[in-house]
């Protein structure tokens, strides 16, 4: 059943509390200390007033077409009957996807991943490259790997570097890549998107190399906080619940999602030596420290259009809010994070793992 935009649920709301769950053995926890509020007046600097902004297998012709709706450009798979993927392919989201990358850096302190290479690995796989930024970087700064990144939507550059290549398929399908091939798989923010986790990290498992590396880069969808700022009926958890629950109707599950269950993913793929990061990444420049409030500002600038791109398709289609209603419960969260008074934040983990140098046949 549709949740009513003004009426959460709270025995359903996806809220939960700061810490959801005793970190495991080899987990690290990051800037898991409550984050200190700043005085409000303080963070108008980073505040904007501004509205919200209006493999190789299954290549065909298809995988080229949009649709328009919304005001926003969807690949085709967003509005055929499976609902493939409900987030827009358009100029914006190109631009909002690098912002993220940016925050991506800004979490792991410039680095562009947390796994520990020592040595440039020979093929690499970027799972739902979006723009290819990461794919580019990773490509620029190991020029003896051959990356390719893959993704839905031809949304990557023409001109590439000679080591990294793109190409359009589908990751839920079987993939067609060698077996024991990728010496390191990276998959940053598909959450919203796979609907078995069993079955994609199986085959990232049976296309991994022996001894390769996998990352996987999620967020929760849910909204924390630290010191009861943010109450019962806030649009955050408002919003969080009817995202949630529009996921579910086309199969993705993202309320389990935490960092035992990305870890417990892993470990049933059969992956080894498990490690998992969490970090707490603040909704608007409302912290004191410095890091954390221009972190909270980069945040506030991806949801400046990240709230719509995530939430009108999945709203307007899947749970029949009026497209003006679906904008209005966007707005309101955005302008929420900008006014500073509810501290809520996500928590973005970063798992890495690694295949066993041997496995049973
Ligand atoms: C939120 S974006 C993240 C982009 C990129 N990984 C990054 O972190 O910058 C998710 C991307 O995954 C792609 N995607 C979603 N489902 C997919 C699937 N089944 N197969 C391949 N790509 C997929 C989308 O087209 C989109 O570009």
């Amino acid at each position: 059943m549709a949740t009513s935009p003004t009426t959460p649920a709270p025995e359903s709301s996806p809220n939960p509390p700061p810490v959801e769950s005793t970190p495991e053995e080899h987990d690290v926890q990051h800037n898991q200390d409550p984050i200190e509020a700043d005085d409000p007046a303080a963070f108008s600097d980073y505040s904007d007033s501004s509205s919200l902004a209006s493999s190789t297998q299954s290549i065909t012709s298809s995988i080229m077409e949009h649709v328009y709706t919304n005001g926003r450009r969807y690949h085709r798979k967003s509005s055929d009957e499976n609902q493939q993927y409900l987030m827009p392919s358009d100029e914006t989201e190109m631009d909002r996807l690098d912002m993220m990358h940016h925050m991506g850096l800004l979490t792991l302190d410039g680095e562009l991943y947390s796994a520990p290479i020592t040595e440039s690995p020979h093929n690499v796989l970027d799972c739902g490259t979006g723009t290819g930024i990461w794919a580019l970087e990773f490509g620029n700064m190991h020029t003896e790997s051959n990356v390719i990144g893959v993704d839905l939507a031809p949304n990557q550059p023409a001109w590439t570097y000679p080591n990294v290549s793109f190409e359009t398929d589908d990751l839920e399908k079987e993939w067609t890549y060698k077996k024991n091939h990728f010496n390191y798989i990276h998959s940053r923010t598909l959450g919203t998107a796979i609907k078995d986790w069993a079955k994609y990290t199986k085959q990232m498992f049976e296309h991994a190399a022996p001894g390769a590396f996998v990352e996987i880069a999620e967020h929760s969808v849910a909204a924390y906080c630290d010191d009861n700022t943010v109450p019962a009926d806030s649009i955050y958890i408002t919003y969080c619940t009817i995202l949630s629950d529009a996921l579910l109707k086309v199969g993705v599950d993202v309320r389990p999602y935490s960092a035992r269950f990305f870890r417990q993913q892993l470990e049933a793929a059969g992956f080894v030596d498990i490690k998992v990061m969490s970090y707490k990444i603040p909704w608007g420049p409302w912290p004191k420290s410095k890091k954390f409030k221009y972190m909270g500002a980069v945040c506030a600038e991806i949801f400046r259009t990240g709230l719509e791109a995530y939430g009108l398709m999945a709203m307007t289609r899947l749970q029949n809010i009026p497209e003006e209603e679906a904008k209005s419960i966007c707005t309101e969260f955005y302008k929420t994070m900008l006014a500073g008074k509810q501290h809520g934040y996500h928590l973005q983990w970063y798992i890495v793992a690694r295949k066993p140098e041997t496995t049973e046949a």
